[in-house]
């Protein structure tokens, strides 16, 4: 198995590369690309971890080298938000960028499982799906908006607020990967009941998180760590998947589009991908109201995309 990093050199990149290296099944050639010239560097360092994954570095000329053959390419080059900034004023900076790798993608790996980190991910994982369709390569259940993030930090303030082991809980989370169109299903989480409090400042809380963050970083850019973490979480599902273990993970993904075009929800993986998009069941009052308010939003996002990759 190949599995390529776009962007490797980047925060979330090294983060997430020094993860797989250590993670990936042996065997699994992993490859690391991006504009940065400490690129092969990053790889040197990393191939000093003593795994059964072999890592190589590639720099701006070698991007169809790096991505040649690749079954999983991971995407989170590009620039991140500084205090004040929504995902969307990544828009101008991050589209172009998106637009070129995934080109690259089609024309070197085009059956390869695509991971879309790149922000706003509401909007780029709609520019990437034209861009496939336009090289006559879109498989919609290869191409994934990596929202494992807001899942995990789901988790993770769930279990804080009531005390509980993070590893025990489990929240759905649906929508997209912004502000209110990050959805967190609490009345869905197994064994837990919230007050209607709860329910608001943990919902707030969660679609805040990635601002929380960037605040915090004071200028020194958005999550790196834990987005690493989880963009590794969802690489090692699709890894397993690919080698015949059915596994589920939440991804903003190309649906029946009876929400939007493109909506995060669970997704059954196996070793081509989407198996199946499960049904998030029954949402709340609360829920209810909240992607109603939020579904414009989103597929103004969405179309935003459209209009980029088509212009
Ligand atoms: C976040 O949620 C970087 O979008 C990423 O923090």
């Amino acid at each position: 198995m190949k599995v390529a990093v776009l962007g490797a050199a980047g925060g979330i990149g090294q983060a997430l590369s020094l993860l797989l290296k250590t993670q990936l099944p042996a065997g699994t050639e992993l490859s690391l690309f991006d504009i940065a010239p400490v690129t092969p560097g990053v790889a040197v360092d990393l191939s000093h971890i003593p795994t059964a994954v072999d890592v190589k570095g590639y720099g701006q000329d070698d991007l169809d080298v790096a991505l040649k053959g690749a079954d999983i390419v991971l995407i989170p080059a590009g620039v991140p938000r500084k205090p004040g900034m929504d995902r969307s004023d990544l828009f101008n900076m991050n589209a172009g960028i998106i637009k070129n790798l995934v080109e690259a993608v089609a024309d070197n790996c085009p059956k390869a499982c695509v991971g879309i980190i790149t922000n706003p991910v509401n909007t780029t994982v709609a520019i990437a799906a034209e861009v496939l369709k336009q090289k006559g390569v879109y498989d919609k259940n290869k191409l994934f908006g990596v929202t494992t993030l807001d899942v995990i930090r789901a988790e993770t303030f769930v279990a804080e607020l009531k005390g509980l082991n993070p590893e025990n809980v489990h929240v759905p989370v649906i929508g997209g990967h912004s502000g209110t169109t990050i959805l967190p299903l609490l009345s869905q989480v197994p064994g837990i009941q919230f007050s209607d409090d709860e329910i608001k400042q943990l919902t707030h809380r969660i679609q805040n998180a990635g601002t929380e963050v960037v605040e915090a970083k004071a200028g020194g850019g958005s999550a790196t760590l834990s987005m690493g973490q989880a963009a590794a979480r969802f690489c090692l599902s699709l890894a397993k998947a690919k080698q015949g273990e059915e596994v589920t993970e939440y991804a903003y993904v190309e649906g029946d589009g009876s929400d939007a075009q493109f909506f995060a929800q669970a997704v059954r993986l196996g070793t081509d991908g989407i198996l199946e998009i499960l049904p998030y069941g029954e949402l709340s009052d609360f829920e209810t109201k909240a992607k109603a308010d939020m579904l414009d939003g989103l597929k103004g996002d969405i179309q935003t995309g459209i209009e980029f990759a088509n212009k």
